[in-house]
């Protein structure tokens, strides 16, 4: 069995969903049949390396994977891994091409002295070699690098064009799913196409058809954070504070569960507006205490029992 998100990759620029203007810009010029280094830069499953790949397959056909290497430099990252296996690839010459085409997926994570010796590299071998970089923050690139490339930005998908990718897929494996579980699954994945394809073939796989409170009951079963907004709407802040304690020890970070709590909150249809967009303006402002780094379990315990006041108070009125 395959996963929907290789059997569903974009293999040509009409298979690429979103960011219109920014994938017209890059085809555009790879139509002239010869690209500048790149940069994408853009959240997670957004189709950046989709693009890289599909890059590669407009220009090369049947020689891609050829003239294509892909590394993720967060496995290796260090001067010695770029000095190397980098510049193999870079002294190689292209097959049937004029060119070669060497991605580096999560460019930020290279050290920066070996960001620095890849700069070297890209002009020395310019002429064979195009480097498609790409990140999920531009800022932790260094400038040497960005100034020889042509920058292009991948924004969150919008909830439309995944639905609309969702519909395609179901369709295609035969799955029955209902058109109000559709825009919710959308709503969930958050800009990642990934994330949508992969919730929609583990529900796939239980085998009916999906509607919208199967999908949310899944979600409440995977999602522990769900867990805590229920406590809390129940009134049992020792309850809720134990589940982050768990979470926690399981390597969550303090603005994780924050931010995964906001999401629970715009999700949930049955806490009032009002409750809703007092809990938002807390959550707000105890993630920005904690980039100010004060103490981080205080945090957590304060912002919950204001949830819990809020919603305490709003079952008064
Ligand atoms: N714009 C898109 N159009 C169609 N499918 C997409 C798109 N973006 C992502 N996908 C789907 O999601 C999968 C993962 O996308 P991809 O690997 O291109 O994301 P990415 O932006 O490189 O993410 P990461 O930053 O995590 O590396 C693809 O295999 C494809 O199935
Ligand atoms: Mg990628």
């Amino acid at each position: 069995m395959s996963l929907y998100i290789e059997k569903y990759r974009p293999k040509k620029r009409e298979d690429i969903i979103g960011n219109k203007e920014e994938i017209d810009r890059i085809f555009s010029i790879v139509k002239t049949r010869n690209i500048p280094h790149m940069i994408f830069e853009g959240p997670s499953g957004t189709g950046k390396t989709s693009t890289a790949l599909t890059i590669a397959r407009t220009l090369f056909g049947d020689f891609y994977k050829s003239n294509f290497m892909e590394k993720n430099a967060s496995d290796e990252s260090g001067v010695g891994v770029v000095r190397n296996s980098i510049k193999t690839f870079c002294t190689m010459a292209p097959l049937s091409a004029d060119f070669k085409i060497l991605f580096l997926d999560e460019c930020e994570r290279i050290s920066p002295a070996a960001q620095d010796s890849l700069k070297r590299i890209m002009e020395d071998f310019s002429g064979v070699t195009r480097f498609i970089y790409s990140c999920n923050d531009i800022s932790k690139v260094i400038e040497p690098i960005r100034s020889r490339c042509a920058e292009f930005h991948f924004s969150p998908l919008r909830n439309e064009d995944i639905a609309k990718q969702i519909r395609i897929v179901a369709k295609a494996e035969s799955i029955e799913i209902e058109e109000e579980a559709v825009t919710f699954l959308a709503e969930l994945a958050d800009g990642d196409m990934r994330k949508a394809l992969n919730k929609l073939q583990v529900l796939a796989s239980y085998g009916t058809s999906i509607n919208k409170k199967l999908l949310s009951n899944y979600d409440k079963l995977k999602n522990p954070i769900v867990g805590i907004l229920n406590s809390l709407t129940q009134g049992r802040f020792l309850e809720s504070r134990n589940t982050c304690k768990d979470l926690l020890l399981q390597g969550y970070s303090e603005r994780r569960i924050i931010s995964d709590l906001h999401k629970a909150f715009i999700h949930n249809e049955t806490i009032p507006p009002t409750v809703k967009g007092s809990a938002i303006i807390e959550l707000c402002e105890a993630d920005y205490r904690l980039t100010l780094g004060v103490s981080k379990g205080l945090q957590l315990d304060a912002v919950l029992l204001k949830i819990l006041r809020c919603i305490k108070q709003d079952n008064e009125t």
